[in-house]
């Protein structure tokens, strides 16, 4: 991960530990009251095309909480692309911040960032992967205590960004997931490949009760993406059997936990019942996405871990 954070296949599972090991540290850290600033006078550029709550708010608090700033800028206001190229975007950037995050439709916009800007660029969110998202997510049922390598994490719904990102990083882990998704909505056959190389442990399934049966995990996400809302009534009759419900949790162990990135549908991909139940801990989820990205930034923007 020494030139940024694209996807989650940039990592080796020493890396992503010692990511964990870290979060913990900072999140310990913070609870205890203790408030070093590692990255004081360090800047982290904001670019978003899409809307966002949680990864906005994460990276943002996360970088003042580490004692250095970030610059806000949506898509449309610098014309990603249109105003001015990918590339003279990340090569001005580059001589004014210490590193760029962006959220963006196309992959290949964060690649084309990564490529010219000389300062790490981090993939807040793309149409193929959601890194951040994944590393927090492995991360909360790390620190649970949880053997990530003894897991089965049943992917139920859409083969999407969240997707990717979470099969890939169980593949380091040795985690099994198994993908329950509707004919023709299965994970990239590209990612699929990498899972492969790296040996991980990975089913593809139509059948949502086959995935659930024996997880120790149910994980969802919304049918319908960012940037997809043309397909919508299309994909609400397509995934309709894909929920994750009270019957299908009664499918998983007795001890699974649920999982969901948000923002949800509520009553399309999950139902009220699981999502605010006893089983789910989509809120931990959230939170960790702070801690694990204030773990990310510095080591990124290169903040001395004496400092913390
Ligand atoms: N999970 C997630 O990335 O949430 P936002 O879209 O609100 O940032
Ligand atoms: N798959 C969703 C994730 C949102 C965090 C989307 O891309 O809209």
């Amino acid at each position: 991960m020494k030139r940024g954070f694209l996807s989650a296949a940039d990592l080796t599972r020493d890396g992503a530990l010692g990511l964990f090991a870290l979060a913990a540290e900072l999140k310990q850290q913070w609870k205890a009251g203790r408030r070093p600033s590692p990255l004081a006078g360090r800047t982290l550029a904001l670019i978003f095309e899409k809307p966002s709550l949680r990864t906005r708010v994460t990276l943002e608090v996360g970088l003042i909480q580490l004692g250095g700033r970030a610059v806000y800028l949506s898509g449309h206001e610098i014309g990603l692309g249109t105003r001015e190229s990918v590339a003279d975007i990340a090569r001005n950037l580059s001589r004014w911040v210490d590193g760029i995050a962006a959220r963006v439709y196309e992959h290949a916009t964060v690649e084309g960032l990564a490529r010219h800007a000389t300062v790490p660029v981090i993939n807040a969110l793309s149409d193929f992967e959601h890194p951040c998202q994944a590393l927090a997510d492995f991360f909360t049922l790390w620190e649970r205590g949880l053997d990530l390598s003894r897991l089965r994490l049943a992917w139920v719904g859409d083969g999407n960004n969240v997707c990717h990102s979470v099969v890939l990083l169980g593949a380091l882990f040795g985690t099994t997931t198994v993908v329950a998704c509707p004919p023709g909505y299965g994970p990239d056959a590209r990612v699929v490949e990498v899972v492969r190389r790296l040996g991980g442990r990975y089913e593809l399934t139509e059948d949502p009760r086959a995935a659930a049966t024996g997880a120790d995990v149910l994980y969802t996400d919304v049918w319908t993406s960012m940037g997809q809302e043309a397909e919508r009534e299309r994909r609400l009759e397509v995934f309709r059997r894909y929920q994750i419900n009270e019957t299908l949790v009664g499918f998983a162990r007795p001890s699974a936990l649920v999982m969901h990135c948000l923002p949800a549908h509520r009553g399309e991909e999950i139902t009220d019942g699981v999502l605010d139940g006893p089983q789910s801990i989509v809120l931990d989820q959230a939170e960790n996405r702070l801690h694990a990205q204030k773990a990310i930034i510095l080591q990124l923007l290169g903040g001395s871990p004496d400092d913390v």
